[in-house]
This record gives structure tokens, C-alpha cells and sequence, in this order.
């Protein structure tokens, strides 16, 4: 598979490019399916693109009440914390647009990472139950289609909370894995690969001089899914795009 590559000048013009992107694609699913159904990246990159949806100019184009929002990980962390991924999505725009408090599908940082990966697979299959137009299944249940997953890259090319050489890379069963990661001295919970690529879009946004020799490695590099997990991300039959800037694509 080819990805899409767009190349921005600067962050500011990759947040804008990147919040364009989110706001055509629900207007597309929202179009066809009445719903939009999206999983949102953490870290910090994001946050810009986020921002700029909650403005008038982005958050007037999106029908919020259609749009249901899930996470691709989250840090096992209560939702207040500041290293939630769920506290940043909330500041940065969920606080700022019309979205209905039971569209936003939290993981929950704040209970025991088994529970919480357990209970968001729960959501998972509540959701998707009549909603997949995925392929494939798990005892009976259509594996989630998301219309939208965005994804951050991490300078040792971990994506959502896919790390280096874990065993949640070769999960082929489970939609959601809780695991302790060694180099974070922190547990995570994740969508596994094979949720990430049933989805109709997968988008990374990417940014800085610190990821361009990492993210040269995973798209120009041999394949080395172990070392570099965002080499997994090949979405099935769907759509990836890697939205990124300059600077991270100094060495492509
Ligand atoms: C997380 C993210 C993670 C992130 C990358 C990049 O919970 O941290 O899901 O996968 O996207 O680490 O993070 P930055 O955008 O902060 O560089």
C-alpha cells in the first residue's frame, strides 16, 4: 500500500490542514451515514488541530450532535490528570462544541487497566454492533469501523500506545489491550492494529525536526514492525494519509 503524504510548510499550516481534513471527512460520513464515528490521537500534537476545530470557522461546519468520539489510547490515568488524553481533547475542543456528553466514549484512565481495556472493548461492540460496515468479525461481532482514526507517531515510531517490541503489536484477537510499557514505566491501553486498520480513514499528524529520521525510517525504510509500530498501521480497505510538516519530512 502507498500512503498519502502532504506535506505542510509549518505546524500552524499542518493544524490547519489537518482540521480541514477532520471536517471534510465528517461531512462526508455524516452525509452518507448520519454519524461520524472517530477516534481521537493523544499527545500533544493534536491539540493545535483540535483547537482550531473548536473555532467558529471549523466547529459551524460540523453537524457535533452526529458525531460520536472515542480515543486510540489512553494513559492509565484518572480523566483530570494532565497526561490524560481524554483531559486534552476535552480542554482543547469537546468543552467548546455542541456534542452530546453520551457521544464522547472515554477509555477509563481511572480504573484497572484490565477493566478499562475490558470495559472499552464493551463500548466498542455496543456501538459498532449496527454500525460497522466493517469486515470481518470476533464471535459474531463486526470488528469496529471507524470512519475516522487520527494518530500521533512517537520519535521511536510507537503509535496510539503501540510500543517497540510488546506483545500488543501481535495481538490478533482483542480490539483493546491494557499493558504495561517498560521504557514509560506506565501502564496504557490501546486500540490493537486490527481496529486501527479496519477503519474507512487512519490519519497521522506529525510534526518537528524530531521525528523526520524516525518517520523516514517508517515510510522509507525495510519493514521493521517490531522496532517501528507505525509501520503496522495499513488500513484493510480504508484510507491513510499522513498529514505532516516540513520539518518531519526533512529526510523523505
Ligand atoms: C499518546 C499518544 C501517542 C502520541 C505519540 C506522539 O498517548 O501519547 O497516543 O501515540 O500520538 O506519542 O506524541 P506527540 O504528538 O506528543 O509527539
Amino acid at each position: 500500500m502507498t500512503a498519502e503524504i502532504r506535506t505542510y510548510s509549518d505546524a500552524g499550516s499542518l493544524a490547519q490542514a489537518a482540521a480541514e481534513h477532520f471536517v471534510t471527512l465528517a461531512r462526508k460520513a455524516i452525509t452518507s451515514r448520519s454519524q461520524f464515528a472517530v477516534a481521537l490521537a493523544g499527545g500533544s500534537t493534536p491539540r493545535a488541530t483540535y483547537a482550531l476545530l473548536a473555532t467558529e470557522e471549523f466547529a459551524a461546519r460540523v453537524d457535533w450532535p452526529r458525531v460520536h468520539v472515542f480515543w486510540g489510547d489512553e494513559r492509565c490515568v484518572p480523566p483530570d490528570h494532565p497526561g490524560s488524553n481524554y483531559r486534552m481533547a476535552r480542554e482543547a475542543l469537546l468543552d467548546h462544541v455542541p456534542l452530546p456528553a453520551r457521544n464522547v466514549h472515554p477509555i477509563h484512565g481511572e480504573i484497572s487497566p484490565e477493566e478499562a481495556a475490558a470495559d472499552y472493548e464493551r463500548t466498542l461492540r455496543a456501538f459498532f454492533a449496527w454500525n460497522s460496515g466493517g469486515r470481518g468479525s470476533r464471535d459474531g461481532a463486526p470488528i469496529p469501523r471507524f470512519d475516522l482514526v487520527l494518530l500521533g507517531m512517537g520519535e521511536n515510531g510507537h503509535t496510539a500506545s503501540l510500543f517497540p517490541s510488546t506483545a500488543a503489536l501481535h495481538e490478533q484477537t482483542r480490539w483493546v489491550v491494557a499493558h504495561y510499557v517498560e521504557n514509560l514505566e506506565a501502564w496504557r491501553v490501546t486500540l490493537t492494529p486490527i481496529v486501527i486498520n479496519a477503519a474507512a480513514n487512519v490519519t497521522f499528524i506529525v510534526s518537528g525536526a524530531g521525528k523526520a529520521e524516525r518517520l523516514q525510517q517508517v515510510l522509507r525504510g525495510p519493514c521493521r514492525p517490531d522496532l517501528l509500530p507505525a509501520q503496522l498501521i495499513r488500513p484493510t480497505d480504508g484510507r491513510l494519509v499522513w498529514v505532516v510538516d516540513a520539518a518531519a519530512a526533512a529526510l523523505l
